[in-house]
């Protein structure tokens, strides 16, 4: 069977005539950005769909952050950065912060900035691009999981997946200039 029903995901369906109305993009008309979005087809309709698809989702951002953890841990020399700098249990609770304000419906200039920071804080740690891109592999990947999962409505799933790559490339595409 597709689905390994849960509790938390009983109830799991939402109207995706909904979404559009759900997400917001907020950038000047002739913002830079814009393009970046256009070019992978990032809309309002996607945020909204993530903004939907939160409460369903939140019951696994702790296992998702561990199973995060878990594969960056198993490289010895990112163990060793993240011991220098930080510790695993704070990092935690950034990296689920962090991945739950992709769900928040809102892409706006403080957004940027925010993940420009982060990426910039990764940079200065010396965290090459490579780790970078395994780690979003494993964010992806977890959160597939999860939906594919719980999701009690495959066709909705797929496109909570769908919107949820196009959040994580925007991120990518930050990270890497
Ligand atoms: C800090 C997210 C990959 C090591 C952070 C913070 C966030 C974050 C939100 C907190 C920044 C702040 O203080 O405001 C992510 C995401 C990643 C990623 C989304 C990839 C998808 C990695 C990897 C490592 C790592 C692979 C491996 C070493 C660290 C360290 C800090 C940090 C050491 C603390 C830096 C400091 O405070 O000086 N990360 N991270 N991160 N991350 Fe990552």
């Amino acid at each position: 069977e597709f689905v390994n029903r849960n509790d938390a995901m009983e109830k799991w369906d939402f109207d995706l005539e909904r979404a559009d109305k759900e997400g917001t993009i907020q950038f000047s008309k002739d913002h830079q950005i814009w393009s970046q979005l256009h070019m992978i087809q990032l809309t309002t309709k996607d945020l909204g769909m993530l903004h939907l698809a939160k409460p369903y989702i939140l019951p696994w951002f702790d296992e998702i952050s561990e199973a995060f953890y878990a594969s960056v841990l198993q490289v010895e020399s990112l163990k060793q950065m993240i011991n220098q700098h930080s510790s695993v249990e704070k990092l935690k609770v950034t990296l689920r912060k962090h991945i739950e304000e992709m769900f928040d419906g809102l892409i706006n200039e403080t957004y940027l900035e925010k993940r420009m920071r982060i990426a910039a804080i990764h940079y200065r740690i010396g965290l090459e691009p490579k780790w970078y891109m395994g780690a979003f592999q494993k964010v992806q990947a977890v959160v597939f999981e999860r939906l594919m999962l719980h999701a009690t409505n495959p066709q909705l799933a797929i496109q909570v997946v769908h919107s949820f790559n196009k959040v994580l490339n925007l991120e990518q595409q930050l990270v890497l200039e």
